[in-house]
């Protein structure tokens, strides 16, 4: 389809070409320093004075994986996790054999995950919160951080939204990058999110012992890697873990370090943009622009730009109308309950998410990329009123 304004915008620049055509030309694709570069940065992009451990993964699905196995997360154990989310959250807990605990958004205005469902579905069993900063907003870390405390249980954030963004962590709103709040965090670098290398991702720890977990099960827990040999500074290596084949290569973490040296200004744009959707949407009788009214937690890294359409409103017909119109939409998410492997897995809990249920089939994702204009938003606003006067 050849939209006027598609849900989101992949612009490629050339130092991307140039970055990712050198790594080609230096003969190295497999992990090597090209993906030293692209980490060290990112650590310091994400915390300048206190750089965490980060590692550069094949997507964020096995940074979620590997973050839950570093932790000991395995069968009989459960995890809470928001059932709004991609099935990638849940199913990473399901590689485990763990048991994935659903709970509720916290309400029609805050889509992220409610603590006191959280709080409320701890049982023994429970050994990691799993929140999901949904849209690039910040859950409530500050509530989350209190019941891991409580209860002993880690905490992974699952950042696939919010590169670079922050979230407060006490209450005098002292703010730290999201995905270095809690044991571990996730990124992802897909096609379609605030910095792509095509596939990929990155684990990120502050904590040593889970670092060097993280950096064993990344390469088969081998103890040197294939670039030490190269560089002739080791001979052999030795296994001492259960690992995987999670790596990046080289073309890939190349164009990470070209995408990251843009990303604060566009997430700078997209905050705008965001903005300029809650002026133009603010008069629409019924319709709700979740986190509008929000304060920013520091930095803000926002992804999606969902909508709660006015109730009893037929979605398709809107999304239907609104093709017509060349304006691209989409639904974030499906929840996890309603699939169909979800549903009937013993392995997925899911009492208890009465909000979710509610607002799901009112649900709506709107166009969010660096550059669309103001004329833009408004062409989308415009379409969207028209097409809520006629379902
Ligand atoms: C919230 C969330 N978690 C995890 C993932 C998985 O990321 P990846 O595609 O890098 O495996 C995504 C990807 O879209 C996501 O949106």
């Amino acid at each position: 389809m050849n939209w006027k304004i598609p849900l989101s915008d992949l612009r490629l620049t050339q130092e991307d070409r140039d970055a990712v055509m050198a790594a080609l030309e230096s003969n190295w694709l497999t992990m090597g320093e090209r993906t030293q570069n692209f980490e060290k940065a990112f650590a310091t992009a994400l915390d300048p004075e206190n750089p965490p451990y980060c590692f550069a993964v094949g997507n964020c699905t096995l940074a979620l994986h590997m973050a839950l196995v570093a932790l000991g997360v395995g069968p009989g154990d459960e995890v809470i996790l928001p059932s709004l989310t991609f099935v990638a959250t849940a199913n990473a807990v399901l590689y485990t054999g763990a048991t994935v605990v659903l709970a509720d958004v916290t309400s029609p205005e805050d889509w992220t995950i409610c603590a006191n469902d959280v709080r409320a579905k701890i049982t023994p069993r429970t050994k990691a919160i799993l929140p999901v900063h949904y849209a690039g907003q910040p859950c409530d870390m500050v509530a989350l951080l209190q019941i891991a405390k409580e209860h002993n249980l880690a905490i992974v954030e699952d950042n696939a939204h919010g590169p670079l963004a922050d979230g407060w962590i006490d209450a005098n709103h002292t703010s730290r990058a999201l995905g270095t709040i809690g044991d571990i965090g996730c990124f992802s670098f897909f096609s379609n999110k605030n910095m792509t290398t095509g596939e990929g991702g990155m684990v990120v720890t502050r904590n040593p012992q889970l670092a060097e977990k993280l950096r064993l099960i990344r390469a088969h827990g081998m103890t040197t890697l294939t670039m030490d040999r190269h560089k002739g500074h080791a001979f052999s290596y030795d296994v001492v873990d259960l690992g995987f084949n999670y790596r990046i290569d080289e073309p890939r973490a190349a164009l990470g370090l070209s995408q990251l040296s843009r990303l604060s200004a566009n997430n700078a744009l997209r905050a705008q943009v965001v903005a300029w959707y809650n002026k133009a949407l603010a008069d629409v009788p019924g319709l709700t622009v979740p986190f509008a009214h929000r304060p920013a937690q520091g930095r803000q890294a926002l992804h999606i730009l969902p909508v709660l359409l006015p109730e009893g409103v037929a979605r398709e017909a809107v999304q239907i109308a609104l093709r017509d119109a060349g304006v691209q939409t989409s639904i974030h998410y499906r929840p996890i309950h309603t699939f169909t492997y979800h549903g009937a897995s013993p392995l997925v809990q899911k009492d208890g998410l009465e909000l979710t249920d509610i607002l799901t089939p009112r649900i709506l994702t709107l166009p969010l990329y660096p550059s669309l204009t103001e004329a833009d938003v408004q062409t989308v606003a415009n379409a969207l009123k028209a097409a809520l006067a006629g379902a």
